[in-house]
């Protein structure tokens, strides 16, 4: 079939930070849409589509099929346990997980602390425990951005291992790289703001970062 997928806005924000001609591993790939997209639209050549159950790696399967897409390997397995140093992986997205589950899947594979492998994360919640994770332990954001996609709005991110954990403050968590000016990383802040004053009711050391955050939004 010669049709090309439409992504939704974030799973094409995913695309986006993913390099011109890597050989991608998609953690997590359900459907694997993002794998068949980039290979159909030549962006990459090459592409495993893992995931840690046998029905969605399958459903992965069948659409690469329909798309009339071959150059894509299925490995079954959490998180990067299926994928090998021969695989010669250039680029990691892990999409659509718990900030928590991200940080657990990076942390477990010595892949992931390779300077040149580009990671392509997307929370879908706790991205500040995702970000902790990442300056604790010798990862730095490349670029951070926000995106409205079906009318909730998701933080994305590329990241890489440097192999140093510069100093950050308390609200790095929360605010990472994005660009303050803009109008989608606002609103994203903005519903940052509100879960962190949902916990600051069972924890008061919370309210000095609420107050930072504020002070850098207004
Ligand atoms: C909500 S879907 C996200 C699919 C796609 N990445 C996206 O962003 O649209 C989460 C997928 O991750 C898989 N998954 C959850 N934990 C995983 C793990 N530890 N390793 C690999 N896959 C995992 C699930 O089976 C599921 O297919």
């Amino acid at each position: 079939m010669d049709k090309l997928i439409n992504l939704d806005e974030r799973l094409k924000m995913c695309a986006s930070l993913v390099r011109e001609s890597a050989r991608l591993v998609d953690v997590g790939c359900d459907h694997a849409y993002l794998s068949i997209s980039l290979l159909k639209s030549g962006k990459i050549s090459y592409a495993i589509a893992s995931d840690i159950n046998e029905m969605p790696l399958k459903s992965g399967e069948n659409n690469a099929v329909k798309y009339g897409v071959d150059n894509i390997a299925f490995r079954l397995g959490s998180g990067l346990e299926a994928i090998k140093p021969e695989d010669r992986i250039t680029d990691i997205v892990i999409a659509g997980m718990g900030g928590e589950i991200i940080s657990g899947i990076i942390d477990e594979s010595p892949l992931t602390r390779d300077k040149n492998i580009n990671l392509v994360l997307q929370p879908m919640s706790k991205s500040e425990e995702l970000i902790s994770y990442l300056y604790k332990n010798g990862f730095e954001i490349i670029k951070q951005k926000c995106v409205v996609s079906k009318g909730k709005c998701y933080t994305v991110m590329s990241a890489c291992y440097t192999g140093s954990s510069p100093e950050t403050d308390d609200t790095f968590p929360y605010i990472g790289k994005l660009d303050l000016e803009n109008e989608t990383n606002l609103r994203f802040m903005k519903t940052q703001l509100r879960h962190l004053e949902n916990k600051s009711k069972g924890d008061s050391s919370l309210l000095n970062i609420i107050e930072k955050i504020e002070q850098v939004i207004k």
